[in-house]
């Protein structure tokens, strides 16, 4: 069987990995009291790790004004720190990378998140309109309009990344992954329709970037710019965003992220958010002349459009959502071409082991019923895919 260039090595900032089929940035909703991760995470991700394979673990907060959803992990108390050293212990132990993506969620939160019940921040005082919010009891209710953050809050929420930065290394991570995409905080601020400043934030593509370059610059200075990533999804409309001249907005950020000199940019190439089943928008192919560094493309792929891809030039390494999840073994399974388990919805968000770590591996009898550890709600989430 000739070699698949999904095997083959690649050199990504200061990590050499193995293989390029990479771990995409999943929450699961499974976090425990204090938004710690559970006792299953070590667990769900060493299953999930391979010798040079990277995983970029779920998007977590960097600040408690920073959570939009229940039972998501943060990285902004010691607690979080000691349970996030366990995951990155265990992923370590089998030889894998894991990096953390740093979240703030902007105006996709609600009151009921928010320390002393104040509004969300975000760039304009706009709210979504589209979606549900949730509450931290699993209800859902409508988002309300943020309040929009002053000029000399910025530098506050560029010391939360910085923050979140330290404590991912001290927790052991080998990376971090600035969360730019799917609707979020530094998204708002990029994308036109969410953000009408007119102050050196808004306005211009150079300045709705600013805070995103000023967020990424800040985190290389924490732990080395050859151990972060960004994540980008140039063409999402979720979370009521979306820009009006896309190519444009990227491009910049692109030339301005390879000043910086990042060591990979992670691009969603789906134009209905992640975890979507269309087309991708042939526009993503435009931007490509604008990074010369390490591109993930995530959305959609399966073994057979990885490799097409990744043979192509179009990208170095493929990241795989929902496969992730139902397939443990995913690389070992590419590698041979066997068939995958289905993944089930359901068990997306919230829950204990169901669906989380009790997916079979190819060649192993699925474990025996484990009794769930965590017994929140468990109702059926499927929704909140498309808003992640
Ligand atoms: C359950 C679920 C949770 C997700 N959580 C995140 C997340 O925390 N951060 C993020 O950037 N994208 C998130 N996404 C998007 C995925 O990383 C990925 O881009 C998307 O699922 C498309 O890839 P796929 O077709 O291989 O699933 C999530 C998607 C799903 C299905």
């Amino acid at each position: 069987m000739p070699s698949s260039p999904l095997f083959t090595p690649l050199a990504l900032g200061r990590y050499k990995l193995a293989h390029r089929v990479v771990m995409a940035p999943l929450t699961r909703m499974r976090a425990g009291v204090g938004n710690v991760p559970n006792v299953l995470a070590p667990d769900y991700y060493s299953q999930r790790a391979t010798p040079g394979g990277l995983i970029i673990a779920e998007a977590t907060q960097v600040t408690p004004y920073g959570q939009g959803y229940p039972s998501t992990p943060g990285i902004h108390s010691a607690e979080q720190v000691a349970g996030w050293k366990k995951v990155t212990d265990a992923v370590h132990a089998r030889g894998g990378t894991i990096f953390l993506q740093l979240w703030h969620v902007g105006r996709a939160s609600h009151s009921s998140f928010q320390p002393g019940g104040v509004l969300p921040v975000a760039p304009s005082a706009i709210a979504i309109t589209s979606q549900k919010s949730f509450t931290p009891e699993w209800k859902q209710v409508l988002y309300e309009t943020p309040r929009a953050l002053e000029l000399n809050e910025i530098p506050g929420i560029i010391d939360a990344y910085r923050q979140g930065a330290r404590n991912a290394f001290a927790a052991g991570f080998d990376g971090v992954e600035v969360h730019a995409a799917n609707g979020y905080l530094l998204e708002q601020f990029l994308h036109s329709s969410s953000n009408t400043r007119t102050d050196s934030y808004g306005g211009s593509v150079e300045n709705r970037a600013r805070l995103l370059l000023e967020v990424t610059q800040a985190v290389t200075e924490i732990g080395g710019k050859d151990r972060v990533g960004v994540r980008l999804s140039p063409f999402n409309v979720y979370g009521d965003v979306g820009d009006d001249d896309p190519i444009a907005l990227y491009s910049y950020v692109l030339t301005r992220l390879t000043e910086i000199d990042v060591a990979y940019a992670h691009m969603i190439v789906g134009r209905e958010g992640p975890g979507f089943d269309g087309e991708s928008p042939p526009e993503i192919d435009a931007l490509h002349p604008f990074w010369h560094k390490p591109l993930i493309l995530a959305g959609g792929f399966n073994g057979e459009t990885a490799e097409e891809t990744v043979k192509s030039g179009r990208a170095d390494a493929i990241a795989f959502g929902r496969y992730f999840i139902a397939n443990p073994d995913l690389p070992h399974r590419l590698k041979i071409s066997a068939p995958l388990n289905p993944y089930d919805r359901k068990t997306f968000y919230g829950g204990g082991a169901a669906g989380y770590t009790d997916y079979p591996a190819l060649e192993a009898k699925p474990p025996a019923h484990r009794r769930d550890a965590i017994t929140h709600n468990n109702t059926n989430l499927f929704l909140l895919e498309s808003s992640l």
